[in-house]
This record gives C-alpha cells, sequence and structure tokens, in this order.
C-alpha cells in the first residue's frame, strides 16, 4: 500500500495487546462467566460405548434427585432436521450412538452440582454392537455401516482424484524414487477453555453467549436449526479461551433448543474429558507416498494415496492435500488419490491449517531422504525442487535460512544430536470482511468489527487505523460488537484476519480520514490536499498555526445545530487472489539412543509475512503454533482402543506440552509484501504449526539415522526405529 516505511509511527512497532491487562488480571469474561438470574444448568449423559443401541433410558432416578428440574433426550428438542446429516442438527444420539462420549441426554438442574448428581443417577441400558473406529477396520468389506443414512454403500464417504502428465515415462526419468507410508494420529487443538455456551430467552428468541470463533456463522447454524429468523438470534462475543480451528460451532443449537424448550437460561459448558472426547479434534491421516527425483533434484513422479478418518460425520480438507502434494513442489507427472474414511469416533474437524501439516510431515520428510540419497544438501534439494518456478518468498526466505548461526553451525555437532529441515507455504482463506471507523467527541476513534478475537488481532487492525488516522494506537479503540450492530465479517480462522479484516479496517480508516479532511477543508477554508492529519491535529500544511484537533472536529459533527455530518468510514473488500508466502523451519534435537527420548535444544523460524504490523504478536504467533506442531511431533494424539474407546480422555493422558518442555523458540521475519494485505501483510496464524513434525523427524534422522513415519515420535518409536525391533 501507500505509506513508505520510514514514515510509520504505529504499524510495524511491537505494540502490547489491548486486552491483555483484563486477561492478566482475571476480569475479562469468558462465557461460562457470565450468570443470569434463573439460569439452568446444564449436564450431560455421554456413551460409554463407541457403537451400541440404546434400549432403556430412564429418567426418573435423576429427576428424583434435588434440584434436578428436567431430563432432556433426542426426540424432545426443537431442532429440525438438516438435509444432510450433522452434529449440530442431531446433538443427541436418538437410538444409536455411534462414539465414545456421544452425549444421549442432558440433564438440567438448578445448579451445577444437582445436574451432575442427576446425570449420575440417570440410567442408561446398551446393547454393544460391533466396531470399526480406525481405518483398517473402517475399510474392511465386512465393516458395519457407519452412517446408516449416507448414500454411500462403503465407508468411504468422499474421495477425489488428481491426475497430471504421464506417471510411466515420470518413472523412466527417475535416478531415484522411494516410497513410504506416514501416519498421524487424532489430535486435540487443546485450547485451555472448554467448549462453553449460555443461551438466553429474549425478545421471542434468544441471545447466546458461547465461546465460538465465528459470530455470524453461529447465529446462522443455530437461526436454522431451530427455525427462527435471523433478527430473533442474537449472538454476543465473550472472550475465547483459544479456538485454533475447533470452536467453529458445536454447542449452539443444543444449548439453544433447551433454553427455548425450558424458556431460561441454560448453560452448558463440557468437562474437559467430554472436550477430549466429544469435541472435533483434527482428523487422522495415512499418507503413501512414493516419489522419483531425476539426478538434478528436480521431481518428475509422484503417487501419492492418502486418508483420512473422520470420525462419524464428514469434512476432511481432500482438496487442501491432493492440491499440494501435487503443487507445493513442481512434479510434471503425477497421480493422487485421496479418500475420507468414516469410522466410530467423535466427527473431525479444523485444527490450524487443516491438512497441511499432515501432507507436510509426509512430503518435506519424504524429501529429505531423497536429497539424502541423492547426495544433496537439503536446502539445495528444495531449492532444485521448486526450481525456475521459485518466488521471491522462497528465495528469501532460503537466503535469511542461510544466514542465521544455527544453520551455520549446524555441522559442528555433538554426538546424537541432528538438525533437521522442513518447509511449508502459506494457504490463507479468503472471505469478505466489513469494518467501521468513528470518531469519537474526544478525539479517539471507535473501531467496530464483527469478529472474535482469538489471537490478539484486535491490537494489530487498531495500529493499522491509527497509522491511517495519524493518532496514537490506544486513541483506537477497537470494539467487537454482537451479531445485531456488528458489520459483517466471515470467521476468524484461515489465516485472513489481518489479510482481509485488516485491509478492511485500513479501507475504513481511510474513508473516515477523508471525511475529517473535507470538515477541516471547509472550516480552515483550505483544500483538503493542502492539509495534514497528524498526532491528532489537523493543519495547513506549512502554516501549523492554522489547525483544528480531532476533538473540535468532533464536536462540529456531534451538537445540537452542528454544520458537518459525524464521521464514520466504512471499508469492505473481497478478495479474490491468494497471497504467497514460504517459510522454514530448522529444528536441533538431541536423541537418546538408549531411552528414545528426543530432547528439542533450538528451534528456529524463518516465516514470510509479507509485513509485520505487531511485531511482538507475530512473534507470539510462531511461538504458539511452533509448539502446537512440537506437539504433534512428538507427544500428542488421542489414543483409541479397538472397541473406539478413547484412552487418553484427560490431560494426564493427552501429553500437551508445559511451559517447560518447549525450546527456545528463534523467529526470522521476512517481508515480501503481499498486492491486498494491509501494508502488504499476509497472514501468520495458521503457517507456525506446519513444518513442525518433519522438522523433527529429519532432525531425529540427522542425529541417529533412522526415521519415524509415525506420529508421535514418542520415545518408544524412536527407540524401536534406532534398535530395529
Ligand atoms: Mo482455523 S483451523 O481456520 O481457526
Amino acid at each position: 500500500m501507500t505509506l513508505a516505511p520510514a514514515s510509520y509511527t504505529q504499524v510495524g512497532q511491537a505494540t502490547r495487546r489491548q486486552d491483555g491487562p483484563a486477561k492478566v488480571r482475571g476480569e475479562a469474561r469468558y462465557a461460562a462467566d457470565w450468570h443470569f438470574p434463573g439460569t439452568l444448568h446444564a449436564r450431560l449423559v455421554v456413551s460409554p460405548y463407541a457403537h451400541a443401541r440404546i434400549v432403556r433410558l430412564d429418567p426418573a432416578p435423576a429427576l428424583a434427585r434435588p434440584g434436578v428440574v428436567r431430563v432432556v433426550t433426542a426426540a424432545e428438542l426443537p431442532i429440525k432436521p438438516g438435509s444432510s446429516p450433522s452434529r449440530l442438527r442431531n446433538p443427541l444420539a436418538l437410538d444409536e450412538v455411534t462414539f465414545y462420549g456421544q452425549p444421549v441426554a442432558v440433564v438440567l438442574g438448578e445448579s451445577e452440582a444437582a445436574a451432575e448428581d442427576g446425570a449420575a443417577a440417570l440410567a442408561v441400558q446398551y446393547e454393544a454392537l460391533p466396531v470399526a473406529a480406525d481405518l483398517e477396520s473402517s475399510l474392511k468389506p465386512e465393516a458395519p455401516s457407519i452412517r446408516k443414512d449416507s448414500k454411500h454403500s462403503s465407508n468411504v464417504a468422499n474421495r477425489i482424484e488428481f491426475k497430471e502428465g504421464d506417471l510411466e515415462a515420470g518413472w523412466r526419468e527417475a535416478a531415484v524414487v522411494i516410497e513410504q507410508t506416514y501416519q498421524l494420529p487424532m489430535v486435540h487443538q487443546g485450547y485451555l477453555e472448554t467448549q462453553s455456551c449460555l443461551a438466553v430467552p429474549e425478545r421471542g428468541g434468544l441471545t447466546l453467549y458461547p465461546s465460538v470463533q465465528t459470530l455470524f456463522r453461529t447465529r446462522r447454524e443455530v437461526a436454522q436449526a431451530l427455525g427462527l429468523p435471523m433478527s430473533k438470534v442474537k449472538i454476543v462475543l465473550p472472550e475465547i479461551g483459544g479456538g485454533f480451528g475447533g470452536k467453529a460451532v458445536l454447542l449452539e443449537p443444543l444449548v439453544a433448543a433447551l433454553a427455548l424448550l425450558t424458556h431460561r437460561p441454560v448453560a452448558l459448558s463440557f468437562t474437559r474429558a467430554e472436550d477430549l472426547a466429544a469435541a472435533n479434534p483434527a482428523p487422522a491421516c495415512k499418507i503413501y507416498l512414493k516419489l522419483g527425483a531425476r539426478q538434478d533434484g528436480t521431481l518428475c513422479a509422484m503417487q501419492a494415496r492418502f486418508w483420512f478418518n473422520n470420525g462419524v460425520y464428514p469434512s476432511a480438507p481432500l482438496q487442501v492435500v491432493g492440491f499440494m502434494l501435487g503443487h507445493a513442489y513442481p512434479v510434471s507427472n503425477f497421480e493422487i488419490e485421496g479418500q475420507e474414511v468414516l469410522s466410530h469416533r467423535v466427527g473431525a474437524s479444523s485444527y490450524r491449517a487443516p491438512g497441511v501439516p499432515q501432507y507436510v510431515f509426509a512430503l518435506e520428510s519424504h524429501l529429505d531422504a531423497m536429497a539424502q540419497a541423492l547426495e544433496l544438501d537439503p536446502l539445495e534439494m528444495r531449492r532444485r525442487c521448486q526450481g525456475t518456478q521459485a518466488s521471491e518468498s522462497f528465495r528469501q526466505v532460503c537466503e535469511r535460512l542461510e544466514g542465521t548461526p544455527l544453520w551455520q553451525n549446524r555441522r559442528h555437532k555433538e554426538p546424537n544430536e541432528g538438525f533437521g529441515l522442513a518447509f511449508g507455504q502459506l494457504v490463507t482463506c479468503l472471505e469478505p470482511a466489513m469494518a467501521s471507523c468513528r470518531l469519537e467527541d474526544d478525539g479517539t476513534f471507535a473501531l467496530v468489527t464483527g469478529v472474535a478475537d482469538i489471537t490478539g488481532v484486535s491490537t494489530g487492525l487498531a495500529q493499522i487505523a491509527a497509522q491511517v488516522l495519524g493518532v496514537e494506537t490506544e486513541q483506537v479503540a477497537v470494539v467487537v460488537a454482537d451479531s445485531d450492530s456488528a458489520p459483517y465479517a466471515g470467521d476468524s480462522g484461515g489465516s485472513k484476519m489481518t489479510y482481509n479484516l485488516g485491509a478492511a479496517v485500513y479501507r475504513a480508516a481511510q474513508e473516515a480520514r477523508e471525511q475529517i479532511l473535507h470538515i477541516a477543508a471547509e472550516k480552515l477554508e483550505s483544500s483538503p490536499d493542502d492539509l495534514e492529519l497528524q498526532t491528532g491535529q489537523v493543519s495547513v500544511r506549512g502554516t501549523p498555526s492554522r489547525s483544528l484537533s480531532l476533538p473540535q472536529l468532533a464536536s462540529a459533527t456531534m451538537n445540537y445545530e452542528a454544520a458537518f455530518t459525524p464521521v464514520c468510514g466504512q471499508g469492505r473488500v473481497a478478495f479474490t487472489d491468494y497471497p504467497v508466502g514460504f517459510f522454514a523451519h530448522l529444528a536441533h534435537v538431541r536423541v537418546d539412543p538408549e531411552t528414545g527420548d528426543v530432547a528439542v535444544l533450538n528451534y528456529l523460524a524463518v516465516h514470510d509475512v509479507g509485513f509485520a504490523i505487531n511485531p511482538a504478536e507475530v512473534e507470539g504467533q510462531i511461538h504458539g503454533g511452533v509448539t502446537q506442531g512440537l506437539g504433534w511431533a512428538l507427544y500428542e494424539g488421542l489414543v483409541y482402543d479397538e472397541h473406539g474407546t478413547l484412552l487418553s480422555n484427560t490431560l494426564m493422558d493427552y501429553a500437551l506440552q508445559t511451559a517447560r518442555q518447549v525450546p527456545p523458540i528463534q523467529t526470522e521475519l521476512v517481508f515480501v509484501p503481499s498486492e491486498e494485505g494491509p501494508f502488504g501483510a499476509k497472514g501468520i496464524g495458521e503457517p507456525p504449526i506446519v513444518p513442525g513434525a518433519a522438522a523433527i523427524g529429519n532432525a531425529i534422522f540427522d542425529a541417529v539415522g533412522v526415521r519415524v513415519y509415525e506420529l508421535p515420535a514418542t520415545p518408544e518409536r524412536v527407540r524401536r526405529a534406532i534398535k530395529g525391533h
């Protein structure tokens, strides 16, 4: 965009988060912190079976407990059936359960304790049915059908195929061919705040206080599920304790239905165990990859097959994985096939860059092995693969990496230490967005948006507006409005807030600026072109004595008989061009060859972010994403037994890292500006999680000469790879 970097006083400055103090002091109000008189507390009764018929459900013992008001089952919910099977339209099992932890009934009590007592007393009798919880058993011809309502004969819900060139001819050109199968488990997004929602009946409709990253989508889903007009459903966004893709509507239709049914406010929060068992984790994935390279390192042939185990409902990112496998590096001949397989597990959904860490783990591990076989340096291998197609972003990321001490010193390592490199590239989502920017009496600005702030992006938005308006960032207050009053914007996700919404904010601020200059021009009897707006003053260029402050200008619009219209700028965008952005991670590990334990000693993340609006927050995103990537690489995984029972349903068993396990993370920011992002910025929300597993895998190989093809790379798996058994 237009300003020269040297003139930036607000954007590009490391700026403290505006939401920080309230969160640190415990004043921020999350969904479960809202209280209304007469609220009923909901507790779920969940299935201990992955697949079973509900033989009998007797509410009497629950209703006999003091404080229990009502027991609700599926048949009573005022929710309309959807056109396709969906968890949102079927929040309670009707007569059959299809995953461990599936809610079968809700107990409503006057207190949380009463509801919990009631749920424990409720008697449900099940008849166990055959289970297919993993890919292999679900794909067997004799496997039980996961969805009886599905149009498919097998448990394959969706299938894609990408083909290009002549595969046989491709193999003939290859100097080296390697084939391998990679596997990644289901993982949970690991947000600290569990799924939570409060619904309050009012105005003949409902107001919801949900923990979601999707304002307008939540309203749409709830209104459609309950058959209410949009005007009768209002969504208020509380502060949110993490989303990472997992908070895109889940409990809201259920809680809204309970409030409609009882005419009382209803609150429901998942317990940690319920959240681990019954929310919407990332799908498990298996990728078979056979890749051929010419002697010069360019790729000539690829055959890939991959499968997502998506649990009981379809939603797997087949397109992204299929397309990116064939196009991340140019390969002239390929055949790629992907399948989405259903199973008796909880329905999977989005997690930070859905599908991307999965394909990158396979492809970047594979390229490392190819480089080894061709006796090429791993960075040189990627350069050769990109070849003449290499973008400016890729080239600058490579150069920055080469300049770092961690890269330069990688050969001076102790025994059992290793360095692993892996690349990734931005897969930004595009979605229209709008924002408005209003001048207040006191010369500050209200920047009104309709998006949940899941990442601290609000402070960056304030910086963008402040830069355009010639004020300090603190003079811009970001207001997250409710669905009745907010300017429309899409979901918070897809690495698109700064890129899309930030551009709308830029335009809104520009429009407000033009309105201000127009008013000042009349009052100062000057032309708008001769005016400058800075440090909260509009003055005639070269004549600083002829000036007006922003409060003076505001009062010319906000009083009886004031002659000027109120200042309010609107910005709207609907982008169609995807920004190009590369990143490279370098992991330094030490492997204990006896125990198989992997210690991450250092970690470097080089990201092209176009431009860093708030470098401190960009760094924070990288630290968080890298940590989640390392979790996937080394520790995390939802573990199911052959009966589909989740074994890791507490945080004692599901190994989220603690702060102590997180290595020093060094960040390097590269700025290759985007065409449309504000000040050239690109997204940074999702990318940092992406290359972690491949970088760690490649580092393990560099340390001890073996590869782990199944994540997480636990000590047991690493030790088995080293010992060969
Ligand atoms: Mo995301 S997985 O678009 O929050």
